[in-house]
């Protein structure tokens, strides 16, 4: 069982994203026995909301519901809980290094690096358009694809 945790800055746009598409993806392998896989937010300004109405609706636009999900801060037993901590930007992940306990096991890494061998962002869509917000879909969308593939051979 590998525990999944992906974290953006607010847990409204990306990372709700990026977790409803891994979901899918593990459910399409049949493989949701193996996988363990929540969102977070750096911050806790939008801690019980739902996720953003634009990514609720790129995600419904590819037959993802995600509206299920509540933003939550990430917290310091995360890093008990998880193994690997996906930042989905470097802003993020210098956050969650800085937060990392001493002797905490969790491999906190940038999503695009870890899935794809890509050292890049996935931009933060909040102050950005409709297409913003399907280009962090796409993303991701590739992401998962190659975390899952990395994580299922492995
Ligand atoms: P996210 O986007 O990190 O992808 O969820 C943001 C959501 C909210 C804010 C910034 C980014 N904010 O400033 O409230």
């Amino acid at each position: 069982m590998t525990a999944i945790l992906f974290v953006c800055l607010g847990n409204i746009c990306r990372s709700p994203l990026a977790e409803g598409i891994f979901r899918h993806q593990v459910e399409a392998a049949r493989m949701t026995d193996r996988f363990t896989i929540d969102s977070a937010g750096c911050g806790g300004w939008h801690t019980g909301e739902l996720p953003d109405k634009r990514s609720i609706a790129v995600a419904q636009a590819h037959g993802i519901d995600i509206s299920g999900q509540r933003a939550r801060q990430i917290h310091i037993d995360d890093f008990d809980r998880f193994d690997l901590i996906l930042g989905l930007d470097r802003d993020n992940v210098r956050h969650l290094m800085a937060m990392k306990p001493e002797g905490s096991q969790a491999e906190v890494a940038l999503y695009l690096e870890k899935a794809l061998g890509m050292a890049k962002n996935v931009p933060d869509p909040y102050y950005g358009s409709e297409a913003d917000f399907e280009a962090v879909f796409q993303m991701c969308e590739k992401a998962g694809a190659g975390l899952l593939k990395k994580l299922a051979s492995a």
